[in-house]
Formats: structure tokens, sequence, C-alpha cells
């Protein structure tokens, strides 16, 4: 609603507070099961938690319940730099995923969550176009990925970090991260199979086949407060979370003159 819309943008942040950006389909729950295994030793959240519950999404619940979680926060948020206040000490880690492999995520996000897009038999052609015009939810690709580009060029507190180097080498994108985030996360990963288990357990196929794939079912089961309705109204009971989780797919989707039309424009917006 505009009203939670409003309190996001309103949300002043607490200088503690570590923020999760990406555009959507980028990887954000990704990093936030990641985030959540540093901090709880390499164990899989529990079957009737939820990383909603611990990480609060910024514009979908508004400011003032974000408030209410105790600092140190994380928060999920895919605004724009320039739709959330700053603060001196905040960190952000920004995820960025190649939009090829983004507009066929959201594509299928956008047919997977048919009560609220109403978009079943859409087709991938037109949803291109859209997507290619930034008038999808949350906006152009194109603006706000290379705003927190030069943002993290320019500011030590922000942490880029790419979906398909998050692939190939977890490993190193983990400690990275970690030594980003400071003494609590890093020593983390130090003590004895906790980085083995982050690996293990953040892997796709893990993810898959546990119950963070049905994060629908999880959110009825749990909570009944008000929070978790927040969390739980735009989604279909039967949503399934983790798709195909691959870098390059897009070759099965997009036409050549699709993927050069991105190339273009990311060619113009690299300038
Ligand atoms: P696909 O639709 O291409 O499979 P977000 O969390 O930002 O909405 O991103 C969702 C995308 O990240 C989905 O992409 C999902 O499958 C993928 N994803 C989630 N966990 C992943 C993991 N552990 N490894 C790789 N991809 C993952």
């Amino acid at each position: 609603t505009q009203e939670i819309f409003d309190s996001a943008q309103a949300y002043e942040p607490d200088s503690s507070d570590i923020f999760v950006v990406t555009y959507p389909k980028c990887g954000t729950t990704w990093m936030l099961n990641i985030l959540y295994l540093i901090e709880h030793g390499g164990n899989m959240i529990g079957s009737d938690d939820n990383l909603n519950y611990h990480y609060p999404f910024l514009e979908l619940v508004g400011g003032d319940k974000v408030q209410e979680f105790k600092a140190p926060r994380v928060i999920k948020t895919h605004l724009d730099d320039r739709m959330i206040k700053h603060k001196e000490g905040v960190k952000y880690i920004f995820v960025a995923r190649n939009p090829k492999d983004c507009v066929v995520s959201f594509f299928h996000h956008t047919l997977d969550f048919h009560n609220f897009y109403k978009y079943k038999g859409g087709k991938f052609d037109d949803y291109f176009k859209i997507f290619m015009q930034g008038k999808v939810d949350w906006g152009d690709y194109f603006v706000m990925v290379p705003r927190w580009y030069e943002k993290s060029l320019k500011e030590k507190n922000v942490h880029f970090v790419l979906y398909e180097d998050m692939k190939i080498d977890p490993k190193s994108e983990i400690e990275k991260l970690a030594n980003f985030l400071g003494p609590k996360w890093s020593d983390s990963i130090k003590r004895e199979g906790v980085l083995e288990n982050v690996i293990k357990n953040s892997s796709f196929n893990s993810m898959k086949s546990n119950h963070l794939n049905q994060i629908i079912k999880l959110q009825q089961k749990t909570k009944t407060s008000s929070f978790r309705l927040q969390c739980i109204t735009i989604a279909p009971k039967d949503l399934k979370f983790m798709r195909k989780g691959a870098a390059g797919d897009w070759r099965n989707t997009l036409s050549e003159e699709q993927s050069q039309e991105i190339d273009e424009k990311m060619k113009k917006v690299g300038k």
C-alpha cells in the first residue's frame, strides 16, 4: 500500500543496519540464506521458521515494522538508492545478476505469482518488452543496477556481489562477504565446519530440496500476526520458489535479437 511504501521510504536506518539490496530475481533469497547460515553456525533455518521473520522486507512491511526488529538488523530491499535514507556506518550488500537471466526469472516469477500479477498465459516476448521499458515491478534494471554499481566503486560500505561469481566460487565469495561485514561474521566462518556447512546449505540443490522452496506453506504455518499476513498476501499456495538457479540459462528463452538488445543497452549504461 502507499502507506507502507511511504513508511519504508521514511525508515531511519540504524548505523548497525545491513541492507541486502537487489533488483528482483537476482539472488536475494540466496544471499539472505547465506547470512542466516553464517549467523547460525551453518545450520539451516528450521521448518517452522522463515527468513522473512529474521530479515524484514522493507517495502513489503514498512519502516515502522522494521524498527521493531532488534538492532543490528539485516534488511531486504529492492529499492533504488534514492528511495532509502542513508546513514554513516550502514552496510549495503548489493547482489547483481546478468539481466538476461534476470528477465527470464522475473517472467516466471510473474507467471507464478498468478493471484497477484494475473499474468497466467503471458508470453515472454511481451514481458521482455515491458522489462526493457522498465515498466515492471521495482522499475528499470538498467537504472537501478548501474546506480548501485557506481556507488560500490565510490563507497567502501557497499559490497557488490555477482550471482554468477557466487555460483562459480561460493567459498571465496562467502569469505569476502564475511570480511566485509566484520568480525562477528568473519569469526563465525572460521569456526570448525561452519564455512563448509554454509556452502553446503546455501547450494541451490540444498535450498530446493528443503522447506525454503515452500516459502508460502511455511509462512502460513507460522505466527498469526499481522506481520505474517503482510508476508503472505501476494504469494499463491502452490509457489515453488527455487526454479532453475542457473547462470546462462537465458539462452533457452531469449532470441538473438533480444540478447543483442540487452547487449546494446548494457553498452549504453556502461558509458
Ligand atoms: P531462477 O528463477 O533463474 O531459478 P530472488 O531471491 O532475488 O527472487 O532470486 C530468485 C532467483 O535466485 C531464482 O532464479 C532462484 O532459483 C535463484 N536462487 C535461489 N537460491 C539459489 C541458489 N542457492 N543458487 C542459485 N540460484 C538460486
